[in-house]
């Protein structure tokens, strides 16, 4: 990913990890239903939050990846399941582009308001087919944006950070989806159209599974 923009998120996202602003777009784990036992993962998992309700969910038999370039998010994650003691979750220091997990692996994947900010989405969601293993699932929300966002904020890294820049046209974020090779992705909510920034999106949580080879 692009240093500056990196930068510019680590920077932002360090500062709101000690307060108390809500920086979700959509209730992905509310529709993410773990069970007991699943390898589950959360994408820019921010102060842990939901790492540590998908723990509670997976038990002991399971396990919980977050996984975040904010070493302020980072730090506050670590320290919250430190104190309450939860001990099937660990917080992986990475950029969205490269996720350090084997492929085939995960049951559940979810993100919150994150995949926006990745440079290059389609990386991202060829890694999330990746990881996943066959029949594997993600819920995740995020934004789209109502019109290209124009060229002069696309890579403003200050932009991308704030959450609206980075995010991409419906038909564009359908089309990454489908290259990656999720078919199928259902719509689980979508928000009215909204200001953001310089330009207009909507939140949406989407669930999509990773096809196993009986579906080809
Ligand atoms: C808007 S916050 C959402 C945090 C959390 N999911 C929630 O709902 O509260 C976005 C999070 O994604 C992380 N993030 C943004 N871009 C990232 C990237 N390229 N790679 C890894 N993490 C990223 C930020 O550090 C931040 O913690």
């Amino acid at each position: 990913m692009n240093t500056q923009t990196t930068n510019a998120i680590n920077i932002r996202y360090s500062e709101l990890a000690e307060t108390s602003c809500c920086l979700s777009c959509g209730g992905a784990i509310n529709h993410s239903n773990a069970t007991n036992g699943e390898i589950c993962v959360d994408l820019g998992s921010g102060r842990g939050t939901d790492v540590l309700r998908l723990a509670e969910s997976v038990g002991a038999q399971g396990f919980v990846f977050g996984v975040d370039i904010s070493d302020g998010m980072l730090a506050k994650a670590e320290r919250q399941a430190a104190r309450l003691g939860v001990t099937n979750v660990d917080f992986i220091k990475s950029d969205l582009e490269t996720i350090p997990l084997e492929s085939d692996t995960v049951d559940l994947l979810i993100s919150n308001c994150t995949i926006n900010h990745a440079n290059d989405k389609q990386t991202v969601w060829n890694e999330v087919f990746r990881v996943l293993k066959p029949g594997g699932r993600f819920t995740v929300s995020d934004i789209f944006s109502l019109q290209p966002v124009p060229e002069e904020y696309r890579n403003d890294p200050a932009a991308v950070a704030e959450c609206w820049a980075g995010s991409v046209t419906k038909e564009l974020y359908s089309e990454q989806l489908q290259k990656a090779g999720f078919l199928d992705v259902q719509v689980l909510e979508e928000s009215e159209a909204y200001p953001k920034g310089a330009i207009e999106v909507v939140s949406w949580t989407i669930l999509g599974y990773k096809p196993t080879l009986d579906d080809k």
